[in-house]
């Protein structure tokens, strides 16, 4: 394709996109699939000869929309936002049109430094610790594994380089809650600490917060089992319920025993650009490493990391490798982000955060998650002032979980088959989406408010759909 033929291609995209924008609303949120049925409508090999760009874009619209469910629809309400703002979309744009490739600080100057830039922006606009310093990774469950793998260095004095794990004399040990994302058992499991070293702490019923007194004692009863603690990962804003971990008790636990801190706060993390929620990280700066995704609430488009470090000469020490092809004259003097994770080639990530502050600017951003929590505020006081429904835990961001739970179901397996059945029919009408989560053993729903679009009049027409959809059964 000629730089020419991509300008009249690229430009019938964008008119494309701006259309499917402002057409979401009227799609159903939840695709509407059956498995194998978008498969069964592609070509089963490569053509040979070149299509016409009307072709593929026809098939945009014919395949592939009704094959995604809509994240970007106003009655979104699933797992957690998934938003991707257009000035990110634009920044993304750009990435890809520049193609440069960050394998070392020469390899691309500006991707290096604008990622420094916009790092640092973040972590100020964030109330970080000032002499943090960070990076941008693909996901939080790249952070949690880097994370832990500097954790295990620290503690083992580096045995990467000697032997390894298999070479210690005594496990490691994990610390986290059942509540923790499932990546968190994925990289203590990757990093090689082996899931029996995994220890899930107690939490406190209501709050479902880990329970600084049971992680002393979880760390009590290995250290006199011979074991060695290694780190804590503390979640603030977990996927089932919001539940921040109190950091400011569990800190000083982990301290005593030189375990490092790892906060996962993926999710929760966006709310840390409204100075009124750092009350979540109280402690934070005793902590050595958190994460959070500006592509979920904050609305950078997929994929988009931050993990920021209290030791960064740790973590490179731990990622460096220097082959001789990748050595250059600065070296010592910039920034090499690729001993700063996994990957080599990195993508030039940071664009789409700088045109997505630079374009809406912070205060867009801040109005936008503050009415986003106000309305989770709402529908938490519209459930509690409803009979025959039930908020199950505090609202501490914008994720309400609730259950209906109707008099005349006293039996848990019926009330978990009525859960269920109304939460697919609200699902499979298209009308909003929202999640079926088990908390404490029973079927309950997740609304997570906080897609780009979403209104108070969204929140209160799901609010409608979901008790028309309930009570009728
Ligand atoms: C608390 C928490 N941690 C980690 C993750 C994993 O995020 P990612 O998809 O970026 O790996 C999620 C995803 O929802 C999450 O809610």
């Amino acid at each position: 394709m000629t730089p020419d033929e991509f300008r009249e291609a690229a430009h019938e995209l964008v008119d494309w996109i701006a259309d499917y924008r402002l057409r979401v609303p009227e799609l159903p949120v939840q695709a509407q699939v059956k498995p194998g049925e978008v498969a069964a409508q592609l070509t089963a090999s490569a053509p040979t000869e070149p299509e016409g760009f009307g072709a593929v874009l026809g098939d945009l619209d014919r395949i592939v929309v009704p094959g995604i469910t809509q994240m970007q629809h106003p009655r979104y309400f699933g797992w957690f936002p998934s938003n991707a703002t257009l000035s990110s979309v634009l920044g993304d744009i750009a990435t890809s049109g520049l193609g440069a490739l960050g394998i070392t600080w020469q390899s691309a100057p500006a991707l290096t430094e604008v990622e420094e830039v916009v790092v640092e922006w973040l972590r100020d606009l964030t109330g970080l610790p000032a002499s943090w310093r960070g990076a941008i990774h693909d996901t939080a469950s790249t952070a949690c594994l880097v994370a832990l793998l500097a954790a295990r260095e620290r503690t083992t004095g580096y045995s990467e380089s000697r032997g390894g794990l298999q070479a210690e004399d005594a496990p490691l040990t994990v610390y986290t809650t059942e509540q923790a994302h499932s990546s968190v058992a994925k990289a203590v499991a990757l990093a090689g600490f082996g899931t029996d070293n995994l220890r899930l702490v107690g939490t406190d019923p209501w709050t479902r917060a880990m329970s600084p007194a049971a992680l002393a004692e979880a760390v009590a009863a290995d250290v006199a089992a011979g074991r060695r603690p290694a780190a804590v990962v503390a979640s603030v804003g977990t996927t089932g319920t919001t539940a921040m971990d109190p950091l400011a008790e569990i800190v000083p636990i982990a301290k005593a025993h030189g375990m490092w801190v790892h906060v996962d706060a993926a999710m929760a993390g966006s709310a840390l650009l409204l100075p009124e929620m750092r009350w979540m990280v109280d402690g934070v700066e005793g902590a050595d490493s958190l994460s959070w995704n500006p592509h979920k609430w904050m609305g950078t488009v997929l994929d988009c990391a931050l993990l920021y470090v209290a030791d960064p000469e740790h973590l490179v020490r731990v990622m460096s490798t220097n082959p001789s092809y990748l050595r250059s004259t600065v070296d010592g003097e910039v920034t090499q982000y690729k001993d700063w994770g996994i990957p080599l080639g990195r993508r030039f990530r940071a664009l789409k955060l700088w045109f997505q502050l630079r374009l809406d600017g912070v205060q867009a951003i801040q109005d936008r998650l503050r009415r986003d929590l106000a309305n989770a505020r709402w529908l938490e006081q519209e459930a509690e002032a409803t009979p025959e429904w039930r908020v199950l835990a505090p609202v501490t961001l914008q994720t309400v979980c609730l259950r209906h739970e109707p008099a005349h179901l006293t039996d848990g397996a019926e009330l978990d088959a009525h859960t269920l059945k109304w939460v697919d029919a609200v699902n499979a009408s298209g009308a909003a989406l929202i999640t079926p989560s088990l908390l404490d053993g029973r079927w309950s729903v997740r609304v997570s408010v906080g897609a780009e679009p979403t209104e108070r009049s969204d929140v209160a027409a799901v609010w409608k759909v979901m008790r028309a959809t309930a009570e009728e059964r």
